[in-house]
C-alpha cells in the first residue's frame, strides 16, 4: 500500500534510506559515501520542497520515494527500499506513483554513474540515459561539481 509521508515521518523515512544506501559503499566515489548516508537535518530540509510517498507492509514503511516539482520539469528523489525487500518490485510499484502524479512533461532522476543496479532499475522501467546529463544537473539540482561529474541523468517523457 502507498502513503503520502508528512515531516513527522522524517526518522522513518531517514531509516529506510540509510539503511538501503549501504549498497552504495565501495562502489560510488569514496569521498561522496559517509554512513550514514544522508544526515537527518539534511533530510528535514530536503523535505520542504520533496514529498515522499512510502510502501507499507504490515505497519511499517519499507520503501520510500521522493517526488520533486521544480520549473518545467519533476524529479524523482532517494528512491530506496529495504535491502530485505529489495527485487519484489515494491520500487517499480513506488515509481508507477510517481508517474501518475508527474503533472510535466519530464520526470527526470539523478544516479551515480557507478551504481549500475540503480540504471538498470530505472531504464526496465522506461527511463533512458540524457545526453545533456551536465546540463540537466546544473539546473536542476543543488549539489557539489564532483557529484555531476560522476553523476548520470534519466529521463522519462510522460
Ligand atoms: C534500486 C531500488 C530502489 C529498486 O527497488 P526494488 O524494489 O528492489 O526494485 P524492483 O523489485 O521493482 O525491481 C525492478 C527491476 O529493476 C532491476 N533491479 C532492481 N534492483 C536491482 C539490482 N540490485 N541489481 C540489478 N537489477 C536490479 C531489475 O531489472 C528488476 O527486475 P527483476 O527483479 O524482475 O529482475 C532498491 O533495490 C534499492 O533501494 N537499492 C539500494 C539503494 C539504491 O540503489 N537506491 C537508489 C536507486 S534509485
Amino acid at each position: 500500500m502507498i502513503i503520502e509521508l508528512s515531516p513527522i515521518d522524517v526518522d522513518v523515512i531517514y531509516t529506510v534510506i540509510n539503511q538501503a544506501a549501504t549498497a552504495y559503499k565501495r562502489v560510488i566515489p569514496d569521498d561522496r559515501y559517509n554512513e550514514p548516508y544522508m544526515l537527518i537535518h539534511e533530510l528535514a530540509a530536503e523535505m520542504k520542497s520533496i514529498t515522499f510517498y512510502g510502501w507499507k507492509e504490515k505497519g511499517q514503511v519499507v520503501g520510500v520515494i521522493g517526488f520533486q516539482p521544480i520549473e518545467d520539469v519533476t524529479l524523482i528523489r532517494h528512491t530506496y527500499v529495504l535491502p530485505s525487500y529489495q527485487r519484489k518490485g515494491i520500487g517499480t510499484r513506488l515509481l508507477d506513483h510517481a508517474k501518475r502524479l508527474t503533472k510535466t512533461k519530464y520526470l527526470l532522476v539523478g544516479k551515480w554513474k557507478s551504481a549500475s543496479w540503480a540504471i538498470d532499475f530505472y531504464q526496465k522501467c522506461g527511463f533512458g540515459l540524457m545526453p545533456n546529463k551536465d546540463e540537466l544537473l546544473e539546473r536542476y539540482w543543488d549539489i557539489p561539481r564532483r557529484q555531476i561529474d560522476t553523476s548520470v541523468v534519466l529521463g522519462i517523457s510522460i
